[in-house]
């Protein structure tokens, strides 16, 4: 059953419920959200103190604003700022943050803020779902990528020396601010990557949705804030609405892995490096997943051409011949998403899609097929 998600307009400030029952929570969306932080967390408090756990570049740009504004609502804050970058999210980077927010008398019913991009987001939450048994914790993401898809949904966790976010625990925020003049101050490359995600939603369930980012996309990379918000809110919705119908990916939270099973294994092929960023990864994954889609007669042709279409027009990474350095070969590549904690009874689900906007879930595909694919992919890098 689908349940609505109605976006709530409160002036320049949106509002995207998401709606779990005891545990439901909303996400605000809109410009300058930072400083007016302190107003939006206080009612959640039961003591006017907060931790905060962020990274080292985020702090330096921004947290001056975030423990102001905290300040200005009579919130006492500290902060730990954690190297930026994927290695953070490992067992010692969360052994920092929980020893650091048990010096710091964090209680049961304070919260925790994660104020930073997805590495964040998902060690906060995981260091507030362990600590004590479960704190609270709010989200502030500061990336693309963690506003349209990793601080929402409660997906929390570190990496595993053996494969990416195969520790972890789902534990939802109590709100997420999503202040989209934060990304004015990302990387282009940084801010592109992200957008991986928001063409995702797009393709997998709404196909309005990407006709609109192939009109709209090079506004929103440019810095319109009103197309940024505009994608940030429905990318939230989509999901938010996906995680209310299955919030622990019994099923079709599946969805929300498009272009994920590849892009996980060439991320891993390329050591979670430089080479590749998570959502470069994601864009070059949608357009294998719809490739693969039609060449098993399961959606047309133009599907495909005009992924790679809006992905090129964007300046955006699309196949493996963008992808820096040297690649292993298919056979490497298919035994990676093996590693892959979407595999069930030793089945890889794959996410394909009948059409754009139409994606489904699929555990018979033959692997085969996908090593031909990726071996045609390897061959254009000559
Ligand atoms: N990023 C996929 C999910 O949250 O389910």
């Amino acid at each position: 059953m689908s349940l609505p998600v109605e976006p709530t307009r409160i002036g320049s400030v949106e509002t995207v419920r998401v709606p779990l029952g005891a545990r439901a929570y909303d996400i605000r969306i809109g410009a300058d959200l930072l400083d007016t932080a302190g107003e939006a967390i206080a009612p959640l408090l039961r003591r006017p103190r907060v931790a905060i756990l962020t990274e080292e570049r985020v702090a330096a740009l921004h947290l001056d604003r975030l423990t102001a504004a905290l300040d200005g609502a009579g919130i006492e804050s500290a902060a730990l700022a954690l190297p930026a970058g994927e290695g953070t999210k490992g067992w010692p980077g969360l052994e920092r943050a929980v020893e650091w927010l048990i010096a710091r008398e964090v209680a049961r019913d304070d919260l925790v803020i994660a104020f930073g991009g997805g590495v964040i987001g998902d060690l906060g939450g995981f260091a507030a779902a362990v600590l004590r048994r479960g704190v609270g914790f709010v989200q502030i993401p500061t990336t693309l990528l963690a506003q349209v898809d990793s601080s929402v949904g409660g997906k929390t966790g570190i990496n595993s020396g053996q494969g990416k976010n195969l520790i972890g625990a789902f534990h939802q925020p109590r709100l997420v601010l999503a202040d989209i003049a934060l990304l004015g101050t990302l990387p282009p490359r940084d801010l592109l990557a992200g957008y991986g995600e928001v063409v995702k939603y797009g393709l997998l369930g709404d196909a309005g949705f990407f006709g609109w980012l192939e009109a709209n996309g090079p506004a929103l990379a440019a810095g319109d804030g009103a197309a940024r918000a505009h994608a940030v809110r429905r990318s939230c919705e989509m999901k938010a609405e996906i995680v209310a119908r299955d919030e622990t990916e019994q099923g079709d939270r599946a969805l929300l892995n498009l272009g994920h099973t590849f892009g996980h294994a060439l991320e891993a092929a390329t050591g979670y490096s430089d080479r590749l960023l998570h959502g470069e990864g994601v864009a070059i994954g949608c357009l294998l997943a719809f490739t693969l889609s039609a060449r098993l007669g399961l959606c047309p042709q133009e599907a495909p051409s005009r992924v790679a279409a809006h992905l090129e027009r964007m300046g955006m990474k699309r196949d493996l011949a963008d992808i820096p350095g040297e690649l292993p070969d298919a056979e490497a590549l298919v035994a990676l998403m093996g590693q892959d904690k979407k595999v069930r009874d030793g089945r890889i689900a794959f996410i394909l899609a009948r059409d754009i906007g139409a994606a489904f879930v699929s555990r018979d595909v033959d692997l085969a097929d996908v090593r031909g694919l990726l071996a045609e992919a390897l061959a254009r890098r000559r």
